[in-house]
This record gives C-alpha cells, structure tokens and sequence, in this order.
C-alpha cells in the first residue's frame, strides 16, 4: 500500500531511489538492502526497497520470517529489470482515478451495481507469507460473504485455484478454467502453467 502511495505522489523519488539500487545491485548489496529490516524511515526509499526486493528476490516471492523481517533469498536471474521507469510512470498516472484502503474483505460495503474482484491467496497454494495464513474456513467465509454481495446486486468477480473446495463452494456460479503462467509457486516444480479459475457471478 506505501509503494502505490508513494508511485502515485512521487514516482519521481521512488524511480531516483530504484535506480540506485539497480546500479549497485550485486549479491552482497542485495543481502544488506534486505537485512535492513524496520531501520528505513523515508517512505520513498521504503517504497523503492520494495521494489527492488521484489525484482531481485527468488521468484518474486514475498515472504516474512515470525518476527516480519522479510527472509526470500536473491533470485537466479541472468538479467533482471529493476527499474522500468515507463511503466512505473504509468502506475502512477493510472493510480490518479484510484482510491486506495486497506481492510479485511468483509468489512467492505459494495452498493448495488458496483464490481468487486477478488483476489485472494488460492487454495492448495502456500499462504502463510504473514503467519497470518488463509485457510478452508477463510475460503468458506469469503465464499459467503461474495455470496451476500451476489444477493445485494453487486457484480462478483474471484480467481482462484482450480480446486474441489472451490468447485464446491462456488458450483452455482460461473466457473471459467484459465490456464495462467505463474511465476510464483512455493513448490518450485508447480511453476509454469496452473489451472485456474475465474468465477463470476
Ligand atoms: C493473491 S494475493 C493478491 C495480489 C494482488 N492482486 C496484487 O496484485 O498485489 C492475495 C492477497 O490477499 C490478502 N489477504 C489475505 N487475507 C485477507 C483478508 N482477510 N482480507 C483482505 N485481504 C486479505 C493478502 O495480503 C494478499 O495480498
């Protein structure tokens, strides 16, 4: 949430930021801008270390050890870009029309005739990036809350994995199978392309 923030305020800070990084990235550099945990304060140069870590860590995986430091070891990349200033540029420009917040799925209130899409972390996949997890009961829960919306006239859009809870929990709703590449799988051999589901209703 701070790094679309700060794209959108100042995509100018954040890309003169990145590109520090970018010139001085090397395994080393990597290991100390990741060690660096809670000890940066301005919000600009959190935002670019996101970034970066992003770019440069195994698989793009965000992951947090018991005490939230984030522990994802660099990346086997030949070559990687850090810093695309153009689309970051454009984030920013696209984020003018957006309003951005932060709260559990259930305390949002769509009206009538909204879109809601869905993203959640997908069943049968790793979910314990936070310690937090998600698990059957919350893929239960968000199922009946999407359900509430159904009821109330807001349009309901979720992706998920191809599953029999999901297939179960959503057999009235319109099931669409994709088949996504996906770049991060905490199994490195389910990398590749994985059946998923895009379920409207
Ligand atoms: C598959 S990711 C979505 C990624 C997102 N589409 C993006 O491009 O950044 C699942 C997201 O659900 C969030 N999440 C987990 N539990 C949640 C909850 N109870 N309410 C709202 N969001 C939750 C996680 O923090 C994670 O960012």
């Amino acid at each position: 949430m701070l790094t679309y923030k700060m794209l959108h305020q100042k995509p100018e800070a954040v890309i003169r930021l990145l590109k520090v990084h970018e010139r001085k990235h090397n395994r080393q550099y990597y290991s100390r801008v990741r060690d660096k945990h809670h000890t940066e304060q301005d919000p600009a140069a959190l935002a670019a270390r996101f970034i970066y870590l992003n770019k440069t860590c195994f698989n793009g995986l965000y992951r947090v050890n018991k005490a939230g430091k984030f522990n994802v070891p660099i990346g086997r990349h030949n070559k990687v870009t850090i810093c695309d200033e153009k689309n970051l540029m454009a984030v920013s420009s696209v984020l003018d029309k957006a309003t951005l917040r932060m709260s559990q799925f259930d305390k949002i209130t769509p009206a009538e005739g909204d879109l809601v899409y869905c993203d959640p972390p997908y069943d049968g996949t790793f979910t314990g990036y936070t310690g937090a997890g998600f698990g059957e009961a919350d893929q239960k829960r968000l199922q009946a809350t999407c359900e509430k919306w159904r009821q109330a006239g807001v349009h309901v859009i979720v992706s998920n994995n191809d599953t029999p809870l999901i297939r179960r929990l959503y057999s009235k709703w319109n099931l669409h199978e994709v088949h996504a590449p996906r770049n991060i799988n905490c199994n490195g051999n389910g990398r590749g392309k994985v059946a998923e589901l895009l379920i409207s209703g």
